[in-house]
């Protein structure tokens, strides 16, 4: 038997496989297609206080290896979620992290107060680091001092543990996560998407409505990769890594690379199997290296 479990802040995760936000909506749609409660976790689309439309279409386009998206965060709003959506999530026997975005630190502290009334939540995972919104989110996550500020006021009210979503449209990530985990962050997660643009030349316009997007896929993989290993090795808390894993291999890599768990996005778009077969996948890849847990494999690449 290969234990697969691992622990996040205090939460147990069955498997270190999660759904990354915006990319498993509110589990409905997957629930129809497998048993979600075999994910480790999932990380609900992010979630602002009022609902909102997002941006209008077209809000997404394929490219080399990934695809650029400006949803600008539609979503129901944090009451509609906890009124409908959460009841629907509490059935599965799977941790759910609820996302949560904001154009304010204050918007940020409603949403957690209203989050800690409410059971059947895992965590929460501050995504510091939307750049598809014209005002907050990537503003918080870009510096090191709004980035630990507001934190530290989630963590205030939190009555789950706090995991902060962190961008790599910075200069040095290592910098954002020391503030964050300084200000009291009980894991990290990285990378959101890289800010991008493709131009149609027929047309001399932008493909996307909003010009530009977040790029995400296979070709934000080796990016995202340093970062989580630069990461992980400086802060003292648990790391979910993400960008590009589409499969078992990919997963691996993240892991060796010092992630505790992972979150796949963009191929539950491609395959929404993807997530349970990097959980097989894993498995297999464990018995073949004769490891009797995933825990063994965590941060164990090799420095020379
Ligand atoms: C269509 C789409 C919507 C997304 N929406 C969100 C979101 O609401 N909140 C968030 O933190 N990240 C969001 N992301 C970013 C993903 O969670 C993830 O960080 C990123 O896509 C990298 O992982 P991937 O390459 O596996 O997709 C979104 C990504 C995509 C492709």
């Amino acid at each position: 038997m290969i234990d697969l479990s691992v622990n996040i802040a205090g939460v147990r995760l069955k498997n270190p496989v999660l759904t990354a936000s915006g990319c498993f909506s509110y589990g409905e749609e997957a629930s129809e297609i497998y048993d979600i409660s075999r994910l480790g976790g999932i990380v609900t689309k992010s979630l602002t206080y009022l609902p909102r439309e997002g941006h209008p279409p077209p809000k997404v386009v394929e490219t080399d290896s990934g695809m650029l998206n400006a949803i600008g965060l539609s979503n129901v709003g944090i009451d509609k979620f906890i009124f409908e959506k959460l009841p629907f999530l509490r059935q599965f026997d799977t941790a759910c992290i609820v996302s949560i975005a904001g154009s304010r630190v204050e918007e940020y502290v409603k949403m957690t107060e209203r989050l800690a009334e409410c059971d059947g939540i895992a965590a929460i995972e501050a995504n510091i680091s939307c750049p598809n919104v014209d005002e907050g989110g990537l503003e918080f996550g870009a510096y090191r001092e709004p980035a630990g500020r507001v934190i530290a006021e989630i963590k205030r009210r939190a009555k789950q543990p706090v995991i902060a979503k962190l961008s790599p449209n910075v200069t040095d990530i290592v910098e954002i996560a020391k503030s964050v985990v300084a200000n009291g962050a009980d894991a990290i997660s990285l990378i959101n998407t890289l800010v991008g643009t493709v131009i149609d030349i027929e047309k001399r316009s932008f493909k996307l409505s909003n010009k530009c997007g977040g790029l995400s896929g296979p070709a934000i993989r080796p990016v995202a990769l340093a970062m989580v290993y630069k990461v992980a090795n400086t802060v003292k808390v648990p790391v979910i890594g993400m960008g590009g894993i589409m499969t078992a291999s990919d997963a691996v890599q993240f892991m060796l690379a010092g992630a505790s768990a992972v979150e796949v996005g963009t191929a539950c778009f491609i395959d929404p199997m993807a997530p349970l077969k990097i959980i097989d996948g894993l498995r297999d890849y464990l018995a073949r290296h004769h490891e009797k847990s995933v825990k063994d494999i965590i941060g164990k690449v090799r420095r020379s």
